[in-house]
């Protein structure tokens, strides 16, 4: 579906960290796990937002922020224009409605001892005016047609069903409110990677179907590239670089952004022969301490003076102002393209 350039969600400076105790008695805060510090971005409605980044960076804690399963430690998540950070009871409630999250494990996520229907059907309870009470079980089937799961098993239990078919009751139990937004954590990395392509199709086919908006966060570059719109690339609670699916995979200029390409996997053996492998120096630093000024200067090759003391902004570099794919949010003092993944000649 073509983004319409509005934005739905506007996500300014926000801010989690997460309090280190010590002491059992007299507890003491010794600290904070700066999961995700000053992010801002828009998501515009009908696009697919992709985040990307490595196992810790802060996705899944982007994703609970965006539904309001928790509350930012600063920062402002406007939904519609209106600030819903400061909301509470019903009117948080009601935005809440319109924001919707697939769990990224569809094994653990649904309650083993409910069956399909009432999965599915639970958001009704949560919000009863969504659907009366005597058509819920008429949508609960429609949900499951949907996704394409027979309606005549809507009594089973979850162990009945495979991981793809299982991760179509989470995404049906997230359609159920008809939500405008969807905010999908890893949706599909804890399936084989034969069914991973058919949950991005059903995806994809929903978005068009129901004019959803959707964030779609993976570990993997690849899983992302074909769905988003626009990717995020993030790196210990700060996107790194963002921009077209072009823009990232062709003409990075982030140095993370590139190492990362250069770890993807490449089918072509004549494509792979010819790739620019960057190998990362050094371990991911610790939430809990991160580095002054650019937080990837432990691991960057290219780093300077300039970078432990100076934060990046996500910005289009200056040198790059001249336009074409080069002319993309990078936060790197020095941006530079570097073709990592060589391109179909
Ligand atoms: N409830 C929590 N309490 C303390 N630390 C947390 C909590 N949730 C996440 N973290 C920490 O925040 C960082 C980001 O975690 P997370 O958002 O789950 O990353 P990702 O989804 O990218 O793997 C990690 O260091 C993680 O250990
Ligand atoms: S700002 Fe410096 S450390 Fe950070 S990515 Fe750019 S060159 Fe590397
Ligand atoms: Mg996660």
């Amino acid at each position: 579906m073509r983004a319409d350039g509005e934005a739905i969600l506007e996500v300014r400076e926000l801010v989690k960290h997460y309090p280190l105790h010590r002491g059992i008695l007299f507890r003491k805060q010794v600290g904070a796990v700066h999961a995700v510090d000053d992010l801002s971005f828009d998501l515009r409605r009908g696009e697919t937002l992709g985040i990307v980044g490595e196992s810790g960076c802060g996705k899944s804690t982007v994703a609970r922020l965006l539904v309001h399963l928790e509350r930012p430690t600063a920062g402002r998540i406007l939904y519609k224009g209106e600030d819903v950070t400061r909301l509470s009871g019903r009117a948080l409630k009601a935005v809440r409605r319109n924001i919707q999250m697939v769990f990224q494990d569809p094994y653990t996520s649904l309650n083993p001892r409910m069956t399909v229907g009432d999965i599915v059907g639970e958001p009704f309870e949560i919000h009863p005016e969504a659907a009366p009470k005597g058509s819920r079980r008429a949508r609960v089937r429609e949900l499951l047609e949907v996704v394409g799961l027979d309606p005549e098993h809507i009594n089973r239990y979850p162990h009945q069903f495979s991981g793809g078919q299982r991760q179509r009751i989470g995404i049906a139990r997230g359609l159920a409110l008809r939500p405008e937004v969807i905010v999908a954590d890893e949706p599909v990395s804890a399936l084989d990677v034969s069914v991973q392509a058919q949950v991005v199709n059903l995806l994809a086919r929903l978005q068009e179907e129901f004019e959803l908006s959707y964030v779609f966060i993976a570990h993997d570059l690849s899983v992302v590239r074909h769905i988003s719109d626009r990717v995020a690339v993030m790196y210990l609670g700060r996107f790194a670089e963002v921009g077209t699916d072009a823009e990232i995979y062709e003409h990075p200029t982030h140095p993370y952004t590139q190492a990362l390409l250069s770890a993807v996997p490449v089918p072509d053996p004549l494509a792979r022969a010819r790739r620019d492998r960057i190998l990362l120096s050094g371990d991911i630093p610790s939430p809990a301490d991160p580095p002054s000024g650019c937080r990837f200067r432990t691991r960057c090759w290219k780093a300077r003076e300039k970078c432990a003391e100076v934060v990046p902004g996500l910005e289009v570099p200056e040198w790059f102002r001249g336009g074409g794919a080069v002319a993309h949010a990078s936060a790197c003092h020095f941006a530079a393209e570097r073709r990592v993944v060589p391109g179909e000649e």
